[in-house]
Protein backbone atom coordinates (compact mmCIF):
# COMPACT_ATOMS: atom_id res chain seq x y z
CA UNK A 1 0.00 0.00 0.00
CA UNK A 2 0.93 3.71 -0.26
CA UNK A 3 1.95 6.04 2.30
CA UNK A 4 2.26 9.31 0.91
CA UNK A 5 2.48 7.85 -2.89
CA UNK A 6 5.37 5.84 -2.00
CA UNK A 7 4.41 2.14 -1.93
CA UNK A 8 5.44 0.09 1.35
CA UNK A 9 5.33 -3.30 2.62
CA UNK A 10 5.01 -3.70 6.34
CA UNK A 11 8.32 -5.96 6.56
CA UNK A 12 11.41 -5.94 3.90
CA UNK A 13 15.25 -7.02 3.51
CA UNK A 14 17.28 -3.80 3.66
CA UNK A 15 18.75 -3.02 -0.22
CA UNK A 16 22.28 -1.94 1.38
CA UNK A 17 22.55 -4.31 3.79
CA UNK A 18 20.87 -7.73 3.42
CA UNK A 19 22.13 -8.77 7.27
CA UNK A 20 19.32 -5.80 8.15
CA UNK A 21 15.33 -6.62 8.38
CA UNK A 22 13.12 -3.45 8.67
CA UNK A 23 9.82 -3.34 9.69
CA UNK A 24 7.42 -0.21 10.14
CA UNK A 25 7.57 0.55 13.90
CA UNK A 26 3.54 0.56 14.63
CA UNK A 27 3.97 1.95 18.07
CA UNK A 28 4.40 5.52 16.70
CA UNK A 29 1.52 5.33 14.19
CA UNK A 30 -0.07 7.51 13.26
CA UNK A 31 1.72 10.04 14.40
CA UNK A 32 5.28 9.22 13.37
CA UNK A 33 6.16 7.22 10.39
CA UNK A 34 8.75 5.07 11.62
CA UNK A 35 11.30 1.92 10.40
CA UNK A 36 13.01 -0.16 12.65
CA UNK A 37 16.14 -1.73 11.51
CA UNK A 38 16.92 -5.36 13.43
CA UNK A 39 19.79 -7.28 13.09
CA UNK A 40 18.89 -10.55 15.36
CA UNK A 41 16.11 -12.64 16.21
CA UNK A 42 16.48 -11.27 19.73
CA UNK A 43 15.59 -7.97 18.48
CA UNK A 44 13.02 -9.58 15.92
CA UNK A 45 11.36 -11.43 18.97
CA UNK A 46 11.50 -7.81 21.02
CA UNK A 47 9.48 -6.44 18.29
CA UNK A 48 6.40 -8.86 18.15
CA UNK A 49 6.58 -9.42 21.53
CA UNK A 50 5.90 -5.60 22.20
CA UNK A 51 4.01 -4.71 19.06
CA UNK A 52 6.03 -3.12 17.30
CA UNK A 53 5.40 -5.03 14.30
CA UNK A 54 1.44 -6.88 14.96
CA UNK A 55 -1.30 -8.80 13.54
CA UNK A 56 -1.21 -12.18 12.50
CA UNK A 57 0.06 -12.10 8.66
CA UNK A 58 3.01 -10.03 9.55
CA UNK A 59 3.67 -11.69 13.02
CA UNK A 60 4.26 -14.75 10.45
CA UNK A 61 6.04 -13.38 7.98
CA UNK A 62 8.14 -11.78 11.20
CA UNK A 63 8.85 -15.08 12.42
CA UNK A 64 10.13 -15.98 9.18
CA UNK A 65 12.31 -13.66 9.33
CA UNK A 66 13.74 -14.15 12.65
CA UNK A 67 14.51 -17.38 11.57
CA UNK A 68 16.58 -15.81 8.52
CA UNK A 69 18.22 -13.42 10.66
CA UNK A 70 18.91 -16.28 13.62
CA UNK A 71 20.70 -18.04 10.44
CA UNK A 72 23.04 -14.88 9.63
CA UNK A 73 24.04 -15.09 13.23
CA UNK A 74 24.29 -18.71 13.66
CA UNK A 75 27.50 -20.69 14.59
CA UNK A 76 29.19 -21.55 11.36
CA UNK A 77 31.80 -23.94 12.45
CA UNK A 78 29.23 -27.81 11.98
CA UNK A 79 26.09 -28.00 11.03
CA UNK A 80 24.83 -29.30 14.11
CA UNK A 81 25.93 -26.12 16.07
CA UNK A 82 23.89 -24.20 13.36
CA UNK A 83 21.26 -26.29 13.55
CA UNK A 84 20.80 -26.11 17.22
CA UNK A 85 21.05 -22.22 17.19
CA UNK A 86 17.79 -22.14 14.80
CA UNK A 87 15.90 -24.54 16.73
CA UNK A 88 16.36 -22.68 19.70
CA UNK A 89 15.95 -19.45 18.17
CA UNK A 90 12.48 -20.72 16.83
CA UNK A 91 11.49 -21.41 20.25
CA UNK A 92 12.26 -17.80 21.22
CA UNK A 93 9.94 -16.63 18.72
CA UNK A 94 7.63 -18.95 19.32
CA UNK A 95 7.43 -17.89 22.84
CA UNK A 96 6.69 -14.28 22.23
CA UNK A 97 2.70 -14.15 21.30
CA UNK A 98 0.22 -16.97 21.93
CA UNK A 99 -2.68 -16.34 19.85
CA UNK A 100 -2.08 -15.97 16.52
CA UNK A 101 -1.30 -19.49 14.83
CA UNK A 102 0.94 -17.84 11.88
CA UNK A 103 3.74 -17.30 14.35
CA UNK A 104 4.01 -20.90 15.02
CA UNK A 105 2.99 -22.41 11.77
CA UNK A 106 5.79 -19.81 10.39
CA UNK A 107 8.22 -20.78 12.48
CA UNK A 108 8.10 -24.61 11.87
CA UNK A 109 7.42 -23.96 8.43
CA UNK A 110 11.42 -21.80 8.37
CA UNK A 111 12.83 -25.00 10.10
CA UNK A 112 11.59 -27.60 8.07
CA UNK A 113 12.80 -25.81 4.66
CA UNK A 114 16.12 -25.19 6.78
CA UNK A 115 16.57 -28.95 7.95
CA UNK A 116 15.27 -30.37 4.53
CA UNK A 117 17.96 -27.76 2.50
CA UNK A 118 20.79 -30.20 3.75
CA UNK A 119 24.16 -29.24 2.35
CA UNK A 120 26.34 -26.77 4.20
CA UNK A 121 25.45 -23.76 6.50
CA UNK A 122 25.79 -21.35 3.99
CA UNK A 123 23.40 -23.19 1.89
CA UNK A 124 20.93 -23.68 4.57
CA UNK A 125 21.41 -19.75 5.14
CA UNK A 126 20.22 -19.21 1.29
CA UNK A 127 17.34 -21.41 2.49
CA UNK A 128 15.91 -19.59 5.14
CA UNK A 129 16.41 -16.06 3.41
CA UNK A 130 14.21 -17.51 0.49
CA UNK A 131 11.71 -19.08 2.52
CA UNK A 132 11.20 -15.79 4.41
CA UNK A 133 10.54 -14.01 1.29
CA UNK A 134 8.04 -17.09 -0.03
CA UNK A 135 6.32 -16.00 3.14
CA UNK A 136 6.08 -12.94 3.20
CA UNK A 137 4.98 -12.97 -0.72
CA UNK A 138 2.60 -15.31 -0.24
CA UNK A 139 1.12 -13.39 2.27
CA UNK A 140 0.45 -10.49 0.18
CA UNK A 141 -0.70 -12.55 -2.58
CA UNK A 142 -3.38 -13.69 -0.38
CA UNK A 143 -4.68 -10.85 0.95
CA UNK A 144 -5.04 -9.38 -2.81
CA UNK A 145 -7.04 -12.76 -3.29
CA UNK A 146 -8.92 -11.77 -0.15
CA UNK A 147 -9.46 -8.89 -1.66
CA UNK A 148 -11.10 -9.71 -4.68
CA UNK A 149 -13.27 -12.35 -3.44
CA UNK A 150 -14.63 -10.24 -0.40
CA UNK A 151 -14.93 -7.40 -3.08
CA UNK A 152 -17.87 -9.27 -4.53
CA UNK A 153 -19.78 -9.29 -1.20
CA UNK A 154 -19.43 -5.56 -1.20
CA UNK A 155 -20.46 -5.22 -4.60
CA UNK A 156 -23.36 -7.09 -4.27
CA UNK A 157 -24.92 -4.70 -0.95
CA UNK A 158 -24.20 -1.74 -3.22
CA UNK A 159 -26.00 -2.80 -5.96
CA UNK A 160 -29.24 -3.84 -3.29
CA UNK A 161 -28.93 -0.16 -2.20
CA UNK A 162 -28.98 1.00 -5.56
CA UNK A 163 -25.38 2.83 -5.53
CA UNK A 164 -26.03 4.08 -2.18
CA UNK A 165 -22.71 3.78 0.28
CA UNK A 166 -22.02 0.53 1.67
CA UNK A 167 -21.57 0.94 5.25
CA UNK A 168 -18.87 -1.32 6.92
CA UNK A 169 -17.64 -2.03 10.35
CA UNK A 170 -14.57 -3.79 11.55
CA UNK A 171 -12.93 -3.87 14.35
CA UNK A 172 -9.39 -3.81 15.66
CA UNK A 173 -6.40 -3.71 12.65
CA UNK A 174 -6.77 -6.44 10.41
CA UNK A 175 -5.40 -3.96 7.30
CA UNK A 176 -1.95 -3.60 5.25
CA UNK A 177 -0.09 -2.69 8.41
CA UNK A 178 -1.39 -6.65 10.12
CA UNK A 179 -0.40 -8.45 7.21
CA UNK A 180 2.85 -7.63 4.44
CA UNK A 181 0.57 -6.02 2.20
CA UNK A 182 -3.31 -5.00 1.47
CA UNK A 183 -5.09 -6.64 4.86
CA UNK A 184 -7.42 -8.93 5.24
CA UNK A 185 -10.67 -7.44 6.53
CA UNK A 186 -9.37 -4.18 4.97
CA UNK A 187 -8.63 -5.97 1.49
CA UNK A 188 -11.81 -6.06 0.33
CA UNK A 189 -12.94 -2.81 1.52
CA UNK A 190 -9.71 -1.15 -0.72
CA UNK A 191 -10.51 -3.17 -3.66
CA UNK A 192 -14.22 -2.28 -3.68
CA UNK A 193 -12.98 1.33 -3.17
CA UNK A 194 -10.65 0.92 -6.04
CA UNK A 195 -14.03 -0.31 -8.17
CA UNK A 196 -15.42 3.25 -7.62
CA UNK A 197 -18.29 1.74 -5.20
CA UNK A 198 -18.91 4.25 -2.50
CA UNK A 199 -18.29 2.91 0.89
CA UNK A 200 -17.67 3.92 4.42
CA UNK A 201 -16.01 2.09 6.98
CA UNK A 202 -16.91 2.74 11.34
CA UNK A 203 -13.25 2.00 12.91
CA UNK A 204 -14.15 0.38 16.28
CA UNK A 205 -11.18 2.38 18.33
CA UNK A 206 -10.49 -1.15 19.88
CA UNK A 207 -9.35 -0.09 23.21
CA UNK A 208 -6.97 -0.81 25.02
CA UNK A 209 -4.63 -0.36 22.64
CA UNK A 210 -6.45 1.61 19.84
CA UNK A 211 -5.30 -0.51 16.94
CA UNK A 212 -8.41 0.59 15.03
CA UNK A 213 -7.99 4.29 16.11
CA UNK A 214 -4.49 4.93 15.43
CA UNK A 215 -3.84 1.87 12.40
CA UNK A 216 -6.87 1.32 10.77
CA UNK A 217 -8.15 5.12 10.41
CA UNK A 218 -4.66 5.96 9.43
CA UNK A 219 -4.43 3.33 7.01
CA UNK A 220 -8.16 3.75 5.64
CA UNK A 221 -7.05 7.80 5.39
CA UNK A 222 -4.08 7.05 3.44
CA UNK A 223 -5.91 5.27 0.85
CA UNK A 224 -8.94 7.71 0.75
CA UNK A 225 -11.48 5.85 2.03
CA UNK A 226 -14.66 7.61 4.00
CA UNK A 227 -14.45 5.91 7.67
CA UNK A 228 -15.16 7.37 10.96
CA UNK A 229 -13.68 6.20 14.28
CA UNK A 230 -16.18 5.16 17.12
CA UNK A 231 -16.16 4.12 20.73
CA UNK A 232 -15.99 0.23 21.11
CA UNK A 233 -18.94 0.19 22.22
CA UNK A 234 -20.83 2.34 19.19
CA UNK A 235 -21.43 -0.63 16.95
CA UNK A 236 -24.41 -2.16 18.62
CA UNK A 237 -26.76 1.08 18.75
CA UNK A 238 -25.90 1.57 14.63
CA UNK A 239 -26.94 -1.75 14.12
CA UNK A 240 -30.02 -1.45 15.54
CA UNK A 241 -30.72 1.78 13.38
CA UNK A 242 -29.72 0.15 10.26
CA UNK A 243 -26.09 2.25 9.74
CA UNK A 244 -24.29 -0.71 9.31
CA UNK A 245 -24.56 -3.08 6.34
CA UNK A 246 -21.96 -5.36 7.15
CA UNK A 247 -19.56 -6.62 9.41
CA UNK A 248 -15.43 -7.30 8.14
CA UNK A 249 -13.17 -8.63 10.57
CA UNK A 250 -9.85 -10.45 10.88
CA UNK A 251 -8.57 -12.95 12.85
CA UNK A 252 -5.85 -14.54 14.64
CA UNK A 253 -6.61 -18.40 14.85
CA UNK A 254 -9.31 -19.91 13.43
CA UNK A 255 -10.13 -23.35 14.24
CA UNK A 256 -10.92 -25.73 11.20
CA UNK A 257 -14.76 -26.01 12.57
CA UNK A 258 -15.30 -21.96 11.77
CA UNK A 259 -14.19 -20.60 15.45
CA UNK A 260 -12.51 -17.20 14.99
CA UNK A 261 -10.40 -16.19 17.53
CA UNK A 262 -9.78 -12.44 17.24
CA UNK A 263 -9.35 -8.90 19.27
CA UNK A 264 -11.51 -8.17 22.37
CA UNK A 265 -14.30 -6.97 21.84
CA UNK A 266 -15.11 -9.04 18.37
CA UNK A 267 -17.48 -11.42 20.10
CA UNK A 268 -19.63 -8.70 21.23
CA UNK A 269 -20.21 -7.32 18.04
CA UNK A 270 -21.23 -10.75 16.47
CA UNK A 271 -23.89 -11.21 18.86
CA UNK A 272 -25.08 -7.88 18.15
CA UNK A 273 -24.67 -8.25 14.21
CA UNK A 274 -26.97 -11.88 14.80
CA UNK A 275 -29.59 -9.57 16.69
CA UNK A 276 -29.69 -7.13 13.78
CA UNK A 277 -29.35 -9.16 11.13
CA UNK A 278 -26.12 -8.01 10.13
CA UNK A 279 -23.99 -10.14 7.99
CA UNK A 280 -20.41 -10.69 9.70
CA UNK A 281 -17.66 -11.90 7.57
CA UNK A 282 -13.88 -13.00 8.70
CA UNK A 283 -11.35 -12.65 6.39
CA UNK A 284 -8.08 -14.97 6.79
CA UNK A 285 -5.30 -16.53 4.73
CA UNK A 286 -5.27 -20.60 5.28
CA UNK A 287 -2.11 -19.76 7.29
CA UNK A 288 -4.43 -18.27 9.36
CA UNK A 289 -6.87 -21.76 10.33
CA UNK A 290 -5.26 -24.15 13.16
CA UNK A 291 -5.79 -27.53 11.64
CA UNK A 292 -6.02 -29.57 14.99
CA UNK A 293 -8.29 -27.21 16.90
CA UNK A 294 -12.17 -28.13 16.93
CA UNK A 295 -13.57 -25.96 19.97
CA UNK A 296 -12.18 -22.17 19.71
CA UNK A 297 -13.46 -21.72 22.87
CA UNK A 298 -11.98 -24.09 24.88
CA UNK A 299 -8.85 -24.06 23.23
CA UNK A 300 -7.51 -21.33 21.46
CA UNK A 301 -4.97 -20.02 24.19
CA UNK A 302 -6.05 -16.27 25.21
CA UNK A 303 -2.52 -13.86 25.56
CA UNK A 304 -3.35 -11.89 28.80
CA UNK A 305 -0.97 -9.03 28.31
CA UNK A 306 0.30 -6.00 31.25
CA UNK A 307 -2.93 -4.16 32.98
CA UNK A 308 -1.12 -1.09 32.22
CA UNK A 309 -2.28 -1.01 28.60
CA UNK A 310 -5.71 -0.86 30.57
CA UNK A 311 -5.07 1.58 33.05
CA UNK A 312 -3.34 4.34 30.79
CA UNK A 313 -3.60 5.64 27.10
CA UNK A 314 -1.08 6.94 24.77
CA UNK A 315 -1.32 9.73 22.77
CA UNK A 316 0.15 12.59 20.83
CA UNK A 317 1.39 15.67 23.68
CA UNK A 318 3.21 18.70 22.14
CA UNK A 319 4.79 16.86 19.47
CA UNK A 320 5.87 13.62 22.02
CA UNK A 321 3.65 10.51 22.03
CA UNK A 322 2.91 10.33 25.87
CA UNK A 323 1.06 7.74 28.05
CA UNK A 324 -1.62 9.09 30.65
CA UNK A 325 -3.33 7.23 33.67
CA UNK A 326 -6.83 7.28 33.54
CA UNK A 327 -7.58 5.08 36.33
CA UNK A 328 -7.36 5.38 40.16
CA UNK A 329 -4.04 4.43 41.60
CA UNK A 330 -5.26 1.66 43.29
CA UNK A 331 -7.74 0.17 40.76
CA UNK A 332 -6.07 -2.81 39.32
CA UNK A 333 -6.65 -3.81 36.07
CA UNK A 334 -6.87 -7.15 33.77
CA UNK A 335 -6.01 -7.38 30.76
CA UNK A 336 -7.64 -10.24 28.17
CA UNK A 337 -6.35 -9.53 24.09
CA UNK A 338 -8.29 -11.73 22.39
CA UNK A 339 -11.84 -13.17 22.52
CA UNK A 340 -13.46 -16.52 20.36
CA UNK A 341 -16.92 -15.74 18.18
CA UNK A 342 -18.63 -19.18 18.01
CA UNK A 343 -19.05 -20.35 14.64
CA UNK A 344 -22.65 -20.11 14.10
CA UNK A 345 -22.34 -16.22 14.69
CA UNK A 346 -20.57 -16.13 11.51
CA UNK A 347 -21.88 -15.55 8.01
CA UNK A 348 -18.85 -16.80 6.16
CA UNK A 349 -15.02 -16.89 5.62
CA UNK A 350 -13.61 -15.00 3.13
CA UNK A 351 -10.45 -16.59 2.44
CA UNK A 352 -7.60 -16.82 -0.96
CA UNK A 353 -9.72 -19.46 -2.19
CA UNK A 354 -12.82 -18.42 -2.06
CA UNK A 355 -15.56 -17.59 0.86
CA UNK A 356 -17.44 -20.78 3.01
CA UNK A 357 -19.58 -21.35 5.87
CA UNK A 358 -18.03 -21.15 8.80
CA UNK A 359 -17.84 -24.71 9.35
CA UNK A 360 -15.79 -27.65 9.42
CA UNK A 361 -17.59 -28.75 5.89
CA UNK A 362 -17.47 -25.29 4.42
CA UNK A 363 -13.59 -24.66 5.16
CA UNK A 364 -12.62 -28.20 4.18
CA UNK A 365 -14.59 -27.97 1.03
CA UNK A 366 -12.28 -25.16 0.10
CA UNK A 367 -9.63 -26.99 1.10
CA UNK A 368 -9.68 -30.39 1.37
CA UNK A 369 -6.14 -31.74 1.64
CA UNK A 370 -6.13 -30.35 5.06
CA UNK A 371 -8.37 -33.02 5.63
CA UNK A 372 -8.90 -33.91 9.21
O1 LIG B 1 -2.87 -7.73 19.37
P1 LIG B 1 -2.77 -7.50 17.89
O2 LIG B 1 -2.85 -6.10 17.47
O3 LIG B 1 -1.63 -8.27 17.26
O4 LIG B 1 -4.12 -8.16 17.43
C1 LIG B 1 -4.20 -8.87 16.32
C2 LIG B 1 -5.02 -8.19 15.35
O5 LIG B 1 -4.49 -7.44 14.58
C3 LIG B 1 -6.44 -8.38 15.33
O6 LIG B 1 -6.96 -9.26 16.21
C4 LIG B 1 -6.88 -8.55 13.90
O7 LIG B 1 -8.22 -8.27 13.85
C5 LIG B 1 -6.64 -9.92 13.33
S1 LIG B 1 -5.05 -10.26 12.85
C6 LIG B 1 -4.79 -9.32 11.52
Amino acid sequence: MNVQGTHYRTIRVMKENPAVVQIIDQRHLPHKFVIEDLSTVEEMAVAIKDMHARGAGLIGACAGYGIYLAAMNAPKDSVASFMSFIEESGKTLKATRPTAVNLAWAVDRQIEAVSAAGGNVESRIQTAFKTAGIIADEDAEFCRRIGEYGAEVIEEISKRKKGDTVNILTHCNAGWLAFVDYGTATAPIYEAYNRGIKVHVWVDETRPRNQGARLTAWELGEHGVPHSIIADNTGGHLMQHGMVDMVITGTDRTTYTGDVGNKIGTYLKALAAMDNGVPFYVALPSSTFDWKMKDGVAEIPIEQRDAAEVRTINGLYKSEIVTVQLAPDNSPGVNYAFDVTPARLVTGLITERGICDASAKGVLGLYPEKGV
